[in-house]
């Protein structure tokens, strides 16, 4: 039996999981989907993964979150260190962590075929995972840049070219990719120049991804977060500094990670089934172009 296998099978018998012969049938929202039925959920038996979705107080964890509670199976994805299924069983029983890193090929479509085996399907992806380090551009060592690159676009890249043949065969799926504001404004508040090099890729990424697939009626769209008080910028500002940024803001505070979780459901749900393609702001009109 594979590690994956073992992760499965151990939270399958710990959260009462159906086994795989009994995966979620086949359902197409984008067909059944009334925005008039107040009571139907958003996202009601869609799977959806989120990578780097392990850390309660991130992105990832809150969309995981919001996701759950408007009726999706999530599978969070994460370092082992980061714990991913700790993190899934805090969301309630139906719900998987796996370890997975999004930098090697082989651990993406392991744990994709993980999340099929336990699921069936896979509805939408969260390109969520991601790392930045605050230095000038000529500091950036050639590792650096290979760390930061890897885990936002080589790490998109893998992960979506992981979970597309499944949504290929479905004919349906939404991926979400989380750039950065940093990428649209050459630098945010706390990234390298190379971390908005990456982020930029990302854009770039998705938009010819959704121009690929969208014959295929699977949507692929960005969200540029602003600055959002995650572990990412935690002892990296002071609180007069963030008093400050809040300031230049047009809805004068930082972003709450909820904020983004809310953009992730509308992009993966059937309210957004026109949108592929785009880039979301999310940033409390921290940049308006
Ligand atoms: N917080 C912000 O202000 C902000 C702004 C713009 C964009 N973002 C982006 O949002 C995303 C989430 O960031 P966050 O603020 O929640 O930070 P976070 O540090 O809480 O989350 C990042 C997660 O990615 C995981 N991760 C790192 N390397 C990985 C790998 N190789 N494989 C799998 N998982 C890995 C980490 O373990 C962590 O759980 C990142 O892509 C970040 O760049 C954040």
């Amino acid at each position: 039996m594979s590690g994956f296998d073992n992760q499965l099978q151990e939270q399958e018998t710990r959260h009462g999981l159906c086994p795989p012969s009994h995966a979620i049938r086949a359902v197409s929202l984008l067909h059944e989907f009334n925005p008039l039925e107040t009571q139907h959920m958003l996202l009601k038996d869609n799977v959806a993964i989120i990578t780097g979705g392990a850390g309660v107080n991130g992105l990832g964890f809150a969309t995981a979150r919001l996701m759950a509670a408007q009726g999706a199976k999530v599978a969070i994805l994460d370092l082992e260190r980061a714990d991913p299924a700790g993190a899934a069983a805090q969301l309630g029983a139906g719900h998987i962590g796996l370890v997975a890193d999004v930098t090697d090929k082989a651990s993406c479509d392991a744990a994709v075929a993980a999340v099929l085996k336990a699921f069936g399907r896979i509805d939408t992806l969260v390109n969520n995972a991601g790392i930045t380090q605050p230095v000038k551009t000529l500091e950036i060592t050639g590792s650096d840049y290979d760390r930061i690159l890897d885990v936002s676009l080589r790490g998109t890249l893998y992960m979506s070219q992981a979970v597309l043949p499944a949504m290929q065969a479905q004919q349906s799926g939404s991926i979400v990719c989380i750039s950065s504001v940093s990428a649209q404004r050459g630098g945010g508040i706390l990234g390298g120049p190379h971390y908005s090099a990456a982020k930029a890729g990302v854009l770039g990424l998705a938009r010819a991804m959704a121009r690929e697939f969208g014959p295929e009626n699977i949507r692929v769209n960005c969200i540029t977060p602003g600055l959002i008080g995650t572990d990412i910028i935690k002892g990296k500002l002071t609180d007069e500094k963030k008093a400050e940024i809040a300031e230049t803001i047009p809805l004068a505070r930082l972003g709450r990670a909820d904020d983004i979780a809310g953009a992730c459901v509308f992009l993966a749900s059937p309210l957004s089934t026109y949108c592929t393609g785009i880039t979301l702001d999310v940033n409390g009109g921290m940049l308006i172009h």
